[in-house]
Protein backbone atom coordinates (compact mmCIF):
# COMPACT_ATOMS: atom_id res chain seq x y z
CA UNK A 1 0.00 0.00 0.00
CA UNK A 2 1.44 3.45 -1.06
CA UNK A 3 2.17 5.81 1.71
CA UNK A 4 0.15 9.23 1.25
CA UNK A 5 2.36 11.20 3.13
CA UNK A 6 5.61 9.84 1.33
CA UNK A 7 7.59 12.42 0.11
CA UNK A 8 8.33 11.11 -3.37
CA UNK A 9 5.08 10.56 -4.79
CA UNK A 10 4.33 7.38 -5.64
CA UNK A 11 7.54 5.96 -4.12
CA UNK A 12 9.77 4.88 -1.07
CA UNK A 13 13.18 5.84 -1.05
CA UNK A 14 15.14 2.35 -2.04
CA UNK A 15 18.33 3.24 0.70
CA UNK A 16 17.18 4.47 4.01
CA UNK A 17 20.12 5.95 5.74
CA UNK A 18 18.38 6.81 8.98
CA UNK A 19 17.34 3.21 9.15
CA UNK A 20 20.93 2.32 11.02
CA UNK A 21 20.97 5.81 12.71
CA UNK A 22 17.45 4.65 15.15
CA UNK A 23 18.73 3.36 18.38
CA UNK A 24 22.59 3.66 20.32
CA UNK A 25 23.16 0.02 20.07
CA UNK A 26 22.95 -0.08 16.19
CA UNK A 27 24.45 3.67 15.68
CA UNK A 28 27.51 2.16 17.89
CA UNK A 29 27.87 -1.44 15.84
CA UNK A 30 28.26 0.54 12.58
CA UNK A 31 30.48 3.55 13.66
CA UNK A 32 33.45 3.79 11.61
CA UNK A 33 35.42 5.67 14.20
CA UNK A 34 36.63 4.99 17.94
CA UNK A 35 37.96 6.95 20.39
CA UNK A 36 40.00 5.29 23.15
CA UNK A 37 40.76 6.73 26.34
CA UNK A 38 44.28 4.81 24.97
CA UNK A 39 44.83 7.45 22.14
CA UNK A 40 44.91 10.24 24.52
CA UNK A 41 47.74 12.15 25.71
CA UNK A 42 47.90 14.77 28.28
CA UNK A 43 50.19 17.58 28.09
CA UNK A 44 51.38 19.23 31.29
CA UNK A 45 53.28 22.16 32.34
CA UNK A 46 55.89 22.36 34.98
CA UNK A 47 57.20 25.43 37.17
CA UNK A 48 59.64 25.92 39.59
CA UNK A 49 58.25 25.96 43.78
CA UNK A 50 56.37 28.72 44.03
CA UNK A 51 55.69 29.57 40.46
CA UNK A 52 52.03 30.85 39.63
CA UNK A 53 49.99 27.91 38.82
CA UNK A 54 47.12 29.21 37.19
CA UNK A 55 47.38 29.91 33.67
CA UNK A 56 44.90 33.38 32.77
CA UNK A 57 44.75 32.34 28.94
CA UNK A 58 43.93 28.28 29.77
CA UNK A 59 41.19 27.85 31.94
CA UNK A 60 41.16 24.58 33.77
CA UNK A 61 44.96 24.03 32.72
CA UNK A 62 47.42 24.96 35.52
CA UNK A 63 51.36 24.80 35.80
CA UNK A 64 52.65 22.33 38.36
CA UNK A 65 55.47 21.93 40.62
CA UNK A 66 57.76 18.86 40.90
CA UNK A 67 55.97 18.01 44.11
CA UNK A 68 52.57 17.95 42.61
CA UNK A 69 52.98 16.33 38.81
CA UNK A 70 53.71 12.87 39.88
CA UNK A 71 50.54 12.99 41.56
CA UNK A 72 48.46 14.75 37.96
CA UNK A 73 50.06 11.93 36.12
CA UNK A 74 49.09 9.14 38.63
CA UNK A 75 45.50 10.07 38.14
CA UNK A 76 46.28 10.33 34.48
CA UNK A 77 47.71 6.90 34.15
CA UNK A 78 44.90 5.70 36.85
CA UNK A 79 42.13 7.35 34.09
CA UNK A 80 44.09 5.54 31.13
CA UNK A 81 45.32 7.74 29.12
CA UNK A 82 48.78 6.78 27.61
CA UNK A 83 51.59 9.19 28.08
CA UNK A 84 52.07 12.60 29.28
CA UNK A 85 53.83 15.33 27.08
CA UNK A 86 55.96 17.85 29.36
CA UNK A 87 56.18 21.88 28.83
CA UNK A 88 58.65 23.29 31.52
CA UNK A 89 58.25 27.12 32.29
CA UNK A 90 61.69 28.03 32.71
CA UNK A 91 62.33 30.82 35.88
CA UNK A 92 63.24 33.78 33.57
CA UNK A 93 66.60 34.60 35.36
CA UNK A 94 67.64 31.24 33.92
CA UNK A 95 66.96 32.38 30.21
CA UNK A 96 69.51 33.13 28.11
CA UNK A 97 70.38 34.65 24.32
CA UNK A 98 71.63 30.38 23.84
CA UNK A 99 69.08 28.71 25.65
CA UNK A 100 71.73 27.16 27.96
CA UNK A 101 69.34 26.22 30.66
CA UNK A 102 68.04 23.53 28.09
CA UNK A 103 71.01 21.51 28.45
CA UNK A 104 71.33 21.29 32.29
CA UNK A 105 70.78 17.75 33.51
CA UNK A 106 68.74 18.65 36.37
CA UNK A 107 66.45 21.62 34.58
CA UNK A 108 62.86 21.09 34.84
CA UNK A 109 62.07 18.84 32.65
CA UNK A 110 64.57 16.40 33.56
CA UNK A 111 63.87 16.21 36.64
CA UNK A 112 59.69 16.30 36.22
CA UNK A 113 60.76 13.50 33.58
CA UNK A 114 62.85 11.24 36.41
CA UNK A 115 60.25 11.62 39.04
CA UNK A 116 57.44 10.38 36.80
CA UNK A 117 59.12 7.24 35.25
CA UNK A 118 60.46 6.55 38.34
CA UNK A 119 56.64 6.31 40.40
CA UNK A 120 55.04 5.44 37.15
CA UNK A 121 57.25 3.48 34.77
CA UNK A 122 54.14 2.62 32.16
CA UNK A 123 53.61 5.80 32.28
CA UNK A 124 54.88 6.92 28.68
CA UNK A 125 56.90 10.90 28.96
CA UNK A 126 57.89 12.44 25.72
CA UNK A 127 59.45 15.96 26.32
CA UNK A 128 59.95 18.50 23.24
CA UNK A 129 63.08 19.07 21.56
CA UNK A 130 63.51 23.16 21.04
CA UNK A 131 64.68 25.97 22.35
CA UNK A 132 61.89 28.48 23.17
CA UNK A 133 61.29 27.72 26.89
CA UNK A 134 64.81 28.47 27.77
CA UNK A 135 66.00 31.55 25.62
CA UNK A 136 65.25 35.30 26.44
CA UNK A 137 64.23 36.12 22.71
CA UNK A 138 61.42 32.85 22.73
CA UNK A 139 62.89 31.21 19.50
CA UNK A 140 62.93 27.98 19.07
CA UNK A 141 66.87 28.17 17.67
CA UNK A 142 69.72 30.49 17.91
CA UNK A 143 69.07 33.59 16.78
CA UNK A 144 72.09 35.16 13.97
CA UNK A 145 72.02 38.73 12.88
CA UNK A 146 67.75 38.64 13.15
CA UNK A 147 68.08 35.08 11.40
CA UNK A 148 66.77 31.92 13.41
CA UNK A 149 70.29 29.82 12.36
CA UNK A 150 69.53 26.30 11.05
CA UNK A 151 72.62 24.02 11.74
CA UNK A 152 73.93 26.14 14.23
CA UNK A 153 70.88 24.91 16.49
CA UNK A 154 71.17 21.59 15.11
CA UNK A 155 73.88 20.81 17.89
CA UNK A 156 72.32 21.94 20.83
CA UNK A 157 69.05 19.70 20.09
CA UNK A 158 70.69 17.22 19.86
CA UNK A 159 72.56 17.87 23.45
CA UNK A 160 69.11 18.40 24.68
CA UNK A 161 67.56 15.08 23.07
CA UNK A 162 70.28 12.99 24.93
CA UNK A 163 70.05 14.78 27.85
CA UNK A 164 66.34 14.19 27.80
CA UNK A 165 67.03 10.64 26.96
CA UNK A 166 69.47 10.21 29.79
CA UNK A 167 67.05 11.16 32.17
CA UNK A 168 64.08 8.85 31.10
CA UNK A 169 62.31 10.23 28.51
CA UNK A 170 60.67 7.63 25.95
CA UNK A 171 60.06 9.69 23.12
CA UNK A 172 61.46 13.22 21.80
CA UNK A 173 59.62 15.46 20.10
CA UNK A 174 61.40 17.87 17.95
CA UNK A 175 59.27 21.09 17.71
CA UNK A 176 61.52 23.42 16.22
CA UNK A 177 60.78 23.01 12.69
CA UNK A 178 65.07 23.33 11.79
CA UNK A 179 65.82 21.13 8.71
CA UNK A 180 68.18 18.16 9.16
CA UNK A 181 67.33 17.63 12.53
CA UNK A 182 65.77 14.23 12.67
CA UNK A 183 68.89 12.83 11.01
CA UNK A 184 71.31 14.77 13.30
CA UNK A 185 69.11 13.38 16.94
CA UNK A 186 68.87 9.97 15.16
CA UNK A 187 72.38 9.76 15.43
CA UNK A 188 72.99 11.51 18.53
CA UNK A 189 70.88 9.47 20.42
CA UNK A 190 72.32 6.19 18.71
CA UNK A 191 75.98 7.14 19.47
CA UNK A 192 74.89 7.78 22.89
CA UNK A 193 73.33 4.69 23.53
CA UNK A 194 69.62 5.31 23.35
CA UNK A 195 68.60 3.80 20.35
CA UNK A 196 65.25 2.42 21.76
CA UNK A 197 64.15 6.18 22.26
CA UNK A 198 61.30 7.02 19.98
CA UNK A 199 61.66 10.61 18.07
CA UNK A 200 58.05 12.05 17.35
CA UNK A 201 58.36 14.40 14.88
CA UNK A 202 56.67 17.56 14.60
CA UNK A 203 56.87 17.30 10.82
CA UNK A 204 54.47 19.54 9.68
CA UNK A 205 54.56 22.97 12.27
CA UNK A 206 52.52 25.55 11.16
CA UNK A 207 53.31 29.72 11.93
CA UNK A 208 49.90 29.77 14.03
CA UNK A 209 47.75 32.01 15.47
CA UNK A 210 46.30 29.11 17.85
CA UNK A 211 49.54 28.49 20.26
CA UNK A 212 49.29 31.82 22.13
CA UNK A 213 47.71 30.49 25.44
CA UNK A 214 50.44 27.75 25.50
CA UNK A 215 53.15 30.97 25.33
CA UNK A 216 51.66 32.10 28.12
CA UNK A 217 51.57 29.27 29.77
CA UNK A 218 55.47 28.83 29.32
CA UNK A 219 56.34 32.67 29.20
CA UNK A 220 57.59 32.85 25.84
CA UNK A 221 54.99 34.77 24.71
CA UNK A 222 56.73 38.30 26.61
CA UNK A 223 60.02 37.02 25.31
CA UNK A 224 58.73 36.58 21.30
CA UNK A 225 56.94 40.37 21.80
CA UNK A 226 55.47 40.99 18.35
CA UNK A 227 57.95 38.64 16.54
CA UNK A 228 56.86 35.57 14.57
CA UNK A 229 58.00 31.70 13.58
CA UNK A 230 57.05 32.39 9.74
CA UNK A 231 60.58 31.65 8.59
CA UNK A 232 60.72 27.95 10.14
CA UNK A 233 57.26 27.14 10.82
CA UNK A 234 54.86 26.38 7.56
CA UNK A 235 53.09 28.29 5.75
CA UNK A 236 48.95 27.63 6.34
CA UNK A 237 48.90 28.04 3.01
CA UNK A 238 50.96 24.85 1.86
CA UNK A 239 49.60 21.23 1.62
CA UNK A 240 52.19 20.08 -0.55
CA UNK A 241 54.90 21.16 1.48
CA UNK A 242 53.84 19.16 4.42
CA UNK A 243 54.15 16.10 2.67
CA UNK A 244 57.57 16.94 1.61
CA UNK A 245 58.58 17.50 5.32
CA UNK A 246 57.13 14.18 6.09
CA UNK A 247 58.97 12.07 3.75
CA UNK A 248 62.02 14.21 4.83
CA UNK A 249 61.70 13.44 8.57
CA UNK A 250 60.44 9.55 7.53
CA UNK A 251 63.70 9.37 5.69
CA UNK A 252 65.75 10.93 8.41
CA UNK A 253 64.49 7.97 11.06
CA UNK A 254 61.82 9.52 12.64
CA UNK A 255 59.12 6.86 14.23
CA UNK A 256 55.86 9.00 14.24
CA UNK A 257 54.72 12.38 12.90
CA UNK A 258 52.50 15.21 14.17
CA UNK A 259 50.53 17.59 12.40
CA UNK A 260 49.72 20.82 14.40
CA UNK A 261 47.42 22.90 15.08
CA UNK A 262 44.99 20.23 14.78
CA UNK A 263 41.05 20.96 13.40
CA UNK A 264 41.92 23.84 11.12
CA UNK A 265 44.35 20.64 9.64
CA UNK A 266 42.12 17.92 9.22
CA UNK A 267 43.41 17.30 5.33
CA UNK A 268 46.38 17.58 6.35
CA UNK A 269 46.54 14.48 9.21
CA UNK A 270 44.21 13.21 6.07
CA UNK A 271 46.65 13.58 3.73
CA UNK A 272 49.87 11.66 5.41
CA UNK A 273 47.84 9.24 6.51
CA UNK A 274 46.94 8.31 2.62
CA UNK A 275 50.62 9.04 1.46
CA UNK A 276 52.30 7.45 4.14
CA UNK A 277 52.89 4.56 5.83
CA UNK A 278 54.02 5.94 9.29
CA UNK A 279 51.52 6.66 12.93
CA UNK A 280 50.55 10.01 13.21
CA UNK A 281 49.51 12.66 16.13
CA UNK A 282 47.56 15.37 16.28
CA UNK A 283 48.10 18.50 18.75
CA UNK A 284 44.61 20.12 19.45
CA UNK A 285 46.65 23.05 20.77
CA UNK A 286 45.85 25.70 23.30
CA UNK A 287 44.01 28.01 21.02
CA UNK A 288 41.86 24.97 20.31
CA UNK A 289 41.33 24.37 24.03
CA UNK A 290 40.41 27.73 24.39
CA UNK A 291 37.98 28.01 22.04
CA UNK A 292 36.08 24.92 23.42
CA UNK A 293 36.24 26.32 26.39
CA UNK A 294 35.79 29.89 26.29
CA UNK A 295 32.62 28.72 24.04
CA UNK A 296 31.04 26.59 26.25
CA UNK A 297 31.67 29.14 29.17
CA UNK A 298 29.82 31.67 27.06
CA UNK A 299 27.07 29.14 26.38
CA UNK A 300 27.44 28.95 23.05
CA UNK A 301 28.25 25.28 22.74
CA UNK A 302 28.55 22.43 25.01
CA UNK A 303 31.60 21.22 26.31
CA UNK A 304 31.40 17.82 26.43
CA UNK A 305 29.89 17.14 23.24
CA UNK A 306 32.01 19.41 21.44
CA UNK A 307 34.86 18.08 23.28
CA UNK A 308 34.44 14.43 21.64
CA UNK A 309 33.18 15.78 18.65
CA UNK A 310 36.38 17.31 17.76
CA UNK A 311 38.27 14.28 19.24
CA UNK A 312 36.70 12.13 17.17
CA UNK A 313 37.11 14.24 13.93
CA UNK A 314 40.53 13.66 14.67
CA UNK A 315 40.65 10.02 14.66
CA UNK A 316 37.99 10.06 11.63
CA UNK A 317 40.89 11.92 9.68
CA UNK A 318 43.74 9.23 10.48
CA UNK A 319 45.21 10.26 13.80
CA UNK A 320 46.06 7.47 15.68
CA UNK A 321 46.71 9.76 18.86
CA UNK A 322 45.80 12.89 20.00
CA UNK A 323 47.34 15.58 23.05
CA UNK A 324 45.10 17.84 24.08
CA UNK A 325 44.86 19.55 27.13
CA UNK A 326 41.27 18.51 27.91
CA UNK A 327 42.87 14.72 28.08
CA UNK A 328 41.48 13.82 31.45
CA UNK A 329 38.19 15.39 31.00
CA UNK A 330 37.66 12.97 27.70
CA UNK A 331 38.77 10.40 29.78
CA UNK A 332 36.56 11.37 32.35
CA UNK A 333 33.66 11.17 29.89
CA UNK A 334 34.62 7.93 28.12
CA UNK A 335 34.83 5.99 30.90
CA UNK A 336 31.11 6.87 31.64
CA UNK A 337 29.97 6.22 28.28
C1 LIG B 1 57.38 25.08 21.07
C2 LIG B 1 55.98 24.58 21.02
C3 LIG B 1 54.82 25.34 20.80
C4 LIG B 1 53.75 24.48 21.02
C5 LIG B 1 54.26 23.22 21.33
N1 LIG B 1 55.66 23.29 21.31
C6 LIG B 1 54.62 26.77 20.51
C7 LIG B 1 55.35 27.44 19.44
O1 LIG B 1 55.83 26.86 18.48
O2 LIG B 1 55.48 28.66 19.59
C8 LIG B 1 52.32 24.90 20.93
C9 LIG B 1 51.34 24.10 21.70
C10 LIG B 1 50.02 24.72 21.88
O3 LIG B 1 49.69 25.82 21.44
O4 LIG B 1 49.22 24.06 22.56
N2 LIG B 1 58.23 24.77 20.09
Amino acid sequence: MKSAISPIVGEFPTTRLRRTRQDVWCRDLVAETQLSIKDLILPLFVCAEGAPREICSMPGVFRYSLQEIVDVCGEAFDLGIAAVALFPNTPSELKCEAGREALNPNNLACEATRLIKKALPDLGVIVDVALDPYTTHGHDGLVREGYVANDETLNPLNQIAVSLARAGVDMVAPSDMMDGRIGTIRKALDYAGFQRTRILSYSVKYASAFYGPFRDAVGSKACLGTADKETYQMDPANSREALREAAQDIMEGADILMVKPGLPYLDIIYRLKETFAIPIFAYQTSGEYGMLKLASEQGLIEYRKALIETLIAFKRAGASAILSYAAMDAAKILKKG
